[in-house]
């Protein structure tokens, strides 16, 4: 799980009262220590077929919540955060982060997915955030469900003005995921357990609700 590979920075709590992400704090966060380092980097994985047509409307950090839509997401809220840093530790500032992951359904916000299932419209399908100076983000969505093929998992890509990184996240103890294709191609196992979140009830943020951590190391500019 991200605590493993990441323990000179800690598991951490999201704390908060309200819903909304705007609410979430992450404390606290030990030192990154010279005998952790360098951190290993999170793995690139593909990209897939889905990745959103437009950014257009309603795709900020909520994808819970759609503008204009009365009803909220189907599934279970899950709140997800993290920090970006580099391979020494440092925070990455700025950059953008995008996650887009299918709906209760099983389906993508996406004109390419024609699969059976109805598409949940209270659901955003992607959305963005860009990282403050401690190189923290956060997402409130849902918890990611499988569709034929695949464990659940949420579509990450980072960009920052020196590179882009796209991986994904998985949720750790899932039983999908010792047959997944793509987790199964991340041979090392510190990057395996690297995008295996582990998603906690966090009903002191949002009732009902989970919380996970998900921190991304991308390799330093050069
Ligand atoms: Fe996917």
């Amino acid at each position: 799980m991200a605590r493993i590979l990441t323990p000179q920075i800690g598991r951490r709590t999201v704390v908060g009262g309200l819903a909304s992400t705007a609410a979430m704090l992450v404390l606290p966060r030990a030192p990154v220590t010279a005998a952790n380092l360098p951190l290993i980097p999170t793995p690139a994985q593909t990209t897939g077929p889905f990745y959103p047509v437009d950014w257009l409307g309603d795709a900020d950090n909520d994808l819970v919540r759609v503008h204009g839509e009365p009803a909220r997401a189907m599934g279970q809220v899950a709140h997800v955060a993290g920090r970006v840093l580099d391979a020494s530790g440092a925070p990455v500032s700025g950059a953008s982060v995008e996650i887009w992951q299918c709906d209760n359904n099983g389906r993508y916000r996406h004109p390419g997915d024609r699969r059976g299932s109805p598409r949940d419209s209270g659901f955003q399908g992607r959305g963005r955030a860009v990282t403050g100076a401690d190189g923290g983000y956060s997402f409130r969505t849902i918890r990611p469900v499988p569709y034929p093929g695949r464990t659940p998992h949420i579509h990450f890509a980072i960009i920052t003005s020196a590179r882009q990184l796209v991986t994904q996240m998985y949720v750790a103890g899932e039983p999908l995921n010792e047959g997944d294709f793509l987790l199964n191609r991340i041979r090392d196992p510190r990057q395996r357990e690297s995008v295996l979140v582990l998603l906690e009830p966090a009903d002191r943020l949002e009732p009902g609700a989970l919380a996970g951590t998900f921190d991304i190391v991308i390799a330093s500019s050069e």
